[in-house]
């Protein structure tokens, strides 16, 4: 064997160990022999939802985390939030903490599975769309692509009651957190990487008005918003008599826009959520912040490394569960 052969030969052994053990059963390939063009299909068609519709990039990102905070050892990234409730069941989909998701995420996965199942049919899971979905539109917004693992089958359970406290909380300080990401596997770094998907999308006022008029017994506004920013919020989400449907952007200047100015917006007391600025009050977790905000190229690689990891909490495989039909209906 020649000696560059040799080391060749070296390097993929240990890229192969390496990817081995991050993905146990999944696998970039999953689909080689069945659906060897998935990627490139389900790319094509949610940028092309999203291009129309722009609720879907950040609805569809945070479906995907709704979907894979809900584990507990029986549902992980198992699709089990794309099922309707039936008269018999009041699905994950309706529990208290997914009121807010709006129908455009739920349609896109299923224009996105009739897509699918027209080049492949049976073959590809509602669960490994909405991972790859989740990539698609972090590039459509102008992040960082990655390879998804793929593999994962579709639960066949979803219950409301089974979210009660999985899903982490707009008031959360960082121990709830760090004790919440845990529960899947995750680390107080992952907690934080993964909380720049934050870069992206809105949030329903009653999330943190709390923050703007009733803070503590004796506090109003939390001390550590800046005041521009409260005055700002104030106006968009009034103490009395607002639109409940009213929302307001995560990154006030570019939310439709993936990129690092979560954490700079946090440096600068205009994180929206308590759960989102106690990242940078808290020094357990201001350094890593700081890093972040100064340094787009480490985020973009490091939410990648996360997503990936999170895309395979308490995942199906094998003969487990099944390949849904309709993302929406059990088989
Ligand atoms: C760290 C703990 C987290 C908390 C406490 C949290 C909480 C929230 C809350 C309260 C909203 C607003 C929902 C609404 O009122 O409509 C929201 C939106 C959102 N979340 Fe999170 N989240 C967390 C982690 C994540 C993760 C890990 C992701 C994805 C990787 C994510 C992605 C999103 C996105 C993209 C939105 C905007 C949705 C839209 O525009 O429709 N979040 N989150
Ligand atoms: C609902 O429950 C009834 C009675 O237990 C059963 O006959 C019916 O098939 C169930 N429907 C669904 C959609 O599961
Ligand atoms: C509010 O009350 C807490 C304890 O009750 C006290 O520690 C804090 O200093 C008070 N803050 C202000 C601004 O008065
Ligand atoms: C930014 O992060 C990347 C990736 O971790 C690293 O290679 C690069 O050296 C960092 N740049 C600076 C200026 O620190
Ligand atoms: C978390 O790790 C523990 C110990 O390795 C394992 O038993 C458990 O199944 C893991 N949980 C998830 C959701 O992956």
């Amino acid at each position: 064997m020649s000696r560059k052969l040799y080391i060749l030969v070296i390097y993929l052994v240990t890229v192969s160990l390496r990817l081995g053990s991050v993905s146990s059963q999944l696998s970039v390939d999953f689909y080689q022999q069945t659906c060897p063009n998935v990627d490139s299909i389900v790319t094509k068609a949610f940028t092309s939802i999203a291009q129309q519709d722009n609720v879907v990039p950040s609805s569809l990102l945070r479906l995907f985390a709704h979907d894979c905070f809900v584990e507990f050892y029986i549902q992980g990234c198992d699709g089990s939030i794309l099922i309707s409730s039936t008269a018999n069941n009041t699905a994950e989909r309706d529990a208290a903490d997914n009121i807010n998701f709006p129908p455009n995420p739920f349609d896109a996965m299923a224009k996105v599975k009739k897509t699918v199942e027209a080049a492949c049919p049976g073959v590809v899971s509602c669960a490994d769309i909405l991972a790859m979905g989740a990539r698609d539109v972090v590039v459509f917004a102008g992040g960082p692509s990655w390879n998804v693992f793929k593999g994962r089958r579709d639960g066949r359970i979803s219950e409301a009651s089974r979210t009660a406290g999985l899903i982490p909380g707009a008031n959360f300080n960082v121990d709830q957190l760090v004790a919440n990401f845990a529960l899947s596997n995750l680390t107080v770094s992952d907690m934080i990487v993964l909380s720049g998907a934050h870069t992206v999308g809105f949030s329903h006022c009653q999330q943190f008005t709390n923050r703007l008029y009733k803070f503590s017994s004796n506090v109003t506004t939390d001390p550590s918003m800046s005041r521009d920013y409260a005055a700002i919020l104030e106006k968009q989400c009034p103490q009395f008599g607002g639109d409940p449907g009213t929302v307001q952007a995560f990154d006030i200047t570019t939310p439709f826009t993936f990129d690092n100015d979560y954490y700079q917006d946090l440096q600068q007391g205009k994180g929206l959520l308590f759960s989102d600025q106690v990242l940078f009050n808290d020094l357990r977790t201001r350094d890593l912040v700081n890093q972040l905000a100064a340094n787009q190229t480490f985020f973009f690689s490091a939410f990648t490394q996360a997503m990936i990891k999170f895309g395979m909490v308490g995942v199906k495989t094998g003969s487990v569960g099944e390949i849904r039909r309709d993302c929406a209906v059990v088989n």
